[in-house]
């Protein structure tokens, strides 16, 4: 099913995206829930899923990972379930998503989905991410307070809480309404019913993660070999000083690692295009033939990315899965970074070109792209 979103995007990035949550009434009409509890539960059984179960019985904060081999003695209340990037592994939640892509790939986390009973849900918390919290079926309290600085504590090791807060939205959801948190604003979801909530995430990177992925990178190219050097060197009063102009120029010193445009350029669509969550991947089984790839696309046929894949043009560069996507027609990079179904029409005339249709049935066997059924 495809989602249809009502939103105004130039307003909403203008007001409240990344600066106050709001909530957005009916913003999916006529909301009909991707999947049922029972599925989720299904998923929550599989090893590949990262999921959680949170539950808060007589006052006591309990959280547990998945995989789970059975949901036996949970009981009818107080407990919620949560699956993470359901929308690698779930087509029809994945769907959820495909509305958000007028916001950058780039930025995009995944679909987490959770199931709460009466009572349910993780408690009071704050996320470092963006999230738009889709109400599916059942109705459910948020309630939101302003980004000040809180107290934060583990009730229980894997559960991070804060204070209680003063709320700035205090909302009961319907199916199809959205609240859009920004990150730094604590909020909390309550319920009376049974409940599916639908969160699309949106991370950026912290600076440590960016500099440790770089001095990665920069290790494994052999980046930055040259030492230190100082020919104006001067006769030392106090040998155990380090002087300001000693730290000015070992700071340049690594900036110049990382200001070289090129490199920066091959790091970041790595880093990018890593998914944070692991990827359903199957290779194609038995692999194409570059002939009937190119016969497939010629009878009108369309690819379908791989669901959570990552496939990033970076400057005309271009990345999938933290390496680079060796497909020689630009044209035909582009459009498979920029559409996530794809036929002859976005490919162009690179779909008549021999060593397009070989770098194609390369990652199509690779299980990145794969032929509609
Ligand atoms: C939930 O769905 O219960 C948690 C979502 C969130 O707080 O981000
Ligand atoms: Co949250």
């Amino acid at each position: 099913m495809a989602y249809q979103l009502n939103l105004n995007w130039p307003e909403f990035l203008e007001k409240y995206w990344q600066k106050k949550p709001v909530v957005l009434k009916n913003a999916f009409p006529g909301f009909v829930d991707p999947i049922t509890p029972d599925e989720l539960a299904g998923l929550a059984m599989e090893p590949e899923v990262d999921s959680r179960l949170v539950s808060h019985q007589g006052g006591k904060w309990q959280a547990s990972h998945g995989p789970f081999e059975d949901f036996d003695g949970l009981g009818e209340t107080d407990w919620s379930l949560l699956a993470q990037a359901v929308n690698h592994w779930h087509m029809p939640a994945a769907e959820l998503v495909r509305p958000f892509r007028v916001l950058p790939e780039w930025r995009l986390d995944d679909l987490m989905i959770s199931y709460s009973v009466p009572g349910g849900g993780v408690g009071p918390h704050i996320d470092n991410y963006d999230v738009f919290i889709i109400q599916g079926m059942g109705r459910r309290r948020w309630r939101v307070g302003d980004a000040l600085p809180m107290r934060q504590f583990c009730p229980h090791p894997a559960l991070l809480h804060v204070d209680p807060f003063e709320p700035i939205i205090d909302v009961e959801m319907s199916p199809g309404d959205i609240l859009y948190i920004p990150p730094g604003f604590p909020h909390d979801g309550f319920t009376y019913e049974d409940t599916l909530n639908y969160s699309v995430g949106f991370r950026g990177p912290n600076g440590r993660d960016l500099i440790s992925s770089f001095a990665d990178y920069a290790l494994e190219n052999d980046l930055g070999g040259a030492h230190y050097s100082d020919p104006d060197l001067t006769v030392r009063e106090h040998a155990g000083r380090v002087e300001q102009y000693e730290l000015d120029r070992l700071r340049e010193q690594m900036m110049a690692v990382i200001n070289q445009p090129e490199d920066f350029k091959q790091w970041f669509g790595r880093f990018a295009s890593t998914p944070r969550h692991e990827l359903d991947i199957a290779p194609a089984e038995p692999p194409y033939q570059p002939e009937e790839v190119q016969e497939a696309l010629l009878s009108g046929e369309t690819l379908m990315r791989l669901s959570g894949l990552r496939v990033l043009n970076v400057e005309g560069c271009f990345f999938v899965n933290a390496e680079r996507l060796t497909i020689s027609d630009l044209k035909a990079a582009d459009a498979l970074s920029r559409y996530t179904e794809l036929g002859q029409q976005e490919l162009g005339d690179a779909v008549n070109q021999a060593e397009f249709i070989a770098e194609l049935t390369e990652v199509i066997n690779h299980g990145y792209w794969f032929f509609e059924e």
